[in-house]
């Protein structure tokens, strides 16, 4: 059971870092804590936020809320890598110690250029009774890695949306040149939907521009988070995370995150979908993706970051005072008229040593490749000594179905959002799978689709079993994040 929080103890300020220091050292002896993930140095972490690469470095932030496992008062705490695959921790970059933000830092983006990383977030303002309102705030990142803050917010609260308007995403537009922020809302009947606004410049000068038409989306959840436009290889893609609905394939959840293709016009504010929703990964726990801001926008790949968690669930870290973490970073792209993601490459420099064919147990955090003949398949890991429980993936292929199914596990979670999830694929070629100490990350025939989960192994759950068409290498990983207490 995790505890309750009173308001008090979820907004509490932090003053002095070593507060934090007792919680660090006794998380870090956690069996869960990751080698190859960005987590949180203590508490609770949930979208990532500011992604982009300046002056030779990758910049990442992430939602922060230091205390425990309970979003209250949220910081942005920046990590930062070479290579995007070792992370390195920074400490916290925006605190939440202005009017305009004094309920949290909340989410937003990064732009790369005018000499810096500029940071733009959402500062989400509390009245005295408990009335939200949201701003949207502006932050340059200087050369040690401080955050300098403009003197006002960019823009206040729309009036014309509910109190739930944030997340910004700067773009510009490669035709006019103008600046773009797109925000994530809820209209005043309550549907999700993308508002906009505009500027000549980055740095000021933002009207409102209008709310996002996306034929066929007007009743589609009822608030779009974390809203991006990518466009690639002339192919624009509408991320977002729309909420409070059921999609097929998802169980019971209510929250999720996806993308529509299609085509935006910046003149009419017209985002025209060719065909569905697409859920952007078909695993457990995914949210708030982010793509690497980027400064040419019709590119060929767009990098991509999200939550390893949902909203609203409860993990077993929770107890531990700690939650959740960051996906490994993937590469998305287009293959004919599909949208795929696959590893990012940098992510072989991390394989150690191989691991021996006749092992019967995997590393906690390992790289697997299985070349599978498209015949029917199960793979079982996490598997107890004696083979039964673990996660099990499965192919029908005289259904053409894959199939992941966690309730083998010992520790259970979430179950009331369904435990199997499936997906219908013509053939079954190839898997990708990162494992790591409480997560898997499975990528289907190199790209055509991804299934993130969270999994919580006891010491003896680390067996494997190979039945059926396929043939498995896997290499131990080598640790890539490091978890000093670094505040
Ligand atoms: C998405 C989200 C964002 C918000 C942030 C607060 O998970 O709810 O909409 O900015 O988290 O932490």
């Amino acid at each position: 059971m995790s505890r309750t929080w009173t308001r008090e103890e979820r907004y509490r300020v932090l003053q002095d870092a070593e507060e934090l220091r007792p919680l660090h050292d006794a998380i870090s002896r956690s069996p869960f804590r990751q080698t190859c993930h960005i987590q949180p140095v203590t508490g609770l972490l949930n979208d990532p936020n500011g992604f982009g690469y300046h002056d030779g470095l990758w910049h990442l932030f992430y939602q922060w809320c230091p205390w425990g496992a309970v979003h209250g008062l949220k910081y942005w705490y920046h990590v930062t890598s070479k290579d995007l695959v070792t992370w390195k921790n920074e400490g916290v970059c925006i605190r939440p110690d202005t009017e305009w933000d004094n309920r949290g830092a909340y989410s937003g983006s990064a732009l790369s250029g005018h000499g810096s990383l500029y940071l733009y977030y959402t500062g989400n303002h509390r009245d005295p009774d408990w009335t939200r309102k949201s701003y949207t705030c502006l932050v340059r990142l200087s050369d040690d890695g401080t955050a300098v803050k403009a003197k006002a917010p960019l823009f206040g609260p729309n009036p014309d949306y509910t109190e739930h308007q944030r997340d910004p995403k700067i773009l510009q537009d490669p035709e006019t040149g103008l600046y773009w922020i797109l925000l994530g809302a809820q209209t005043k009947d309550h549907h999700g939907c993308v508002i906009c606004y505009k500027s000549k410049e980055p740095f000021s000068g933002w009207t409102f521009a209008g709310q996002l038409k996306v034929p066929g989306f007007e009743d589609f959840g009822d608030m779009w988070e974390c809203p991006s436009i990518e466009r690639i290889n002339g192919t624009d893609i509408l991320l977002f995370c729309p909420q409070h609905l059921t999609i097929e394939g998802r169980g019971n959840a209510q929250n999720h995150n996806g993308y529509l293709l299609g085509h935006m016009d910046f003149d009419t504010l017209t985002f025209t979908p060719l065909g569905r929703f697409h859920v952007l990964d078909r695993g457990f726990d995914s949210y708030a993706a982010e793509c690497a801001a980027t400064i040419h926008h019709n590119k060929d790949r767009a990098i991509l970051v999200a939550w390893m968690g949902l909203p609203d669930v409860a993990y077993p870290t929770d107890e531990e005072n700690w939650a959740n973490c960051l996906t490994l970073p993937r590469v998305l792209r287009m293959r004919g008229r599909r949208l795929i993601q696959t590893p990012i490459e940098e992510l072989k420099l991390l394989r150690g040593e191989p691991v021996a064919p006749e092992a019967d147990t995997l590393p906690a955090a390992a790289d697997l490749e299985v070349l599978c003949g498209g015949g029917d398949l199960a793979l079982t890991l996490f598997a107890k000594p004696d083979h039964s429980g673990g996660f099990r993936i499965t192919w029908d292929s005289q259904k053409k179905v894959f199939t992941v199914d966690r309730s083998g596990m010992t520790n259970r979670f979430n179950e009331a959002e369904g435990e199997t999830r499936s997906r219908n694929l013509s053939g079954l070629s190839h898997l990708r799978i990162f494992l790591d100490h409480s997560s898997i990350e499975i990528f289907v025939n190199d790209g055509d689709a991804v299934f993130t989960s969270r999994v919580f192994p006891t010491k003896e759950e680390h067996g494997y079993v190979l039945q059926g068409d396929g043939r498995l290498r896997a290499w131990e990983m080598l640790p890539a994040v490091q978890d000093d207490f670094v505040i």
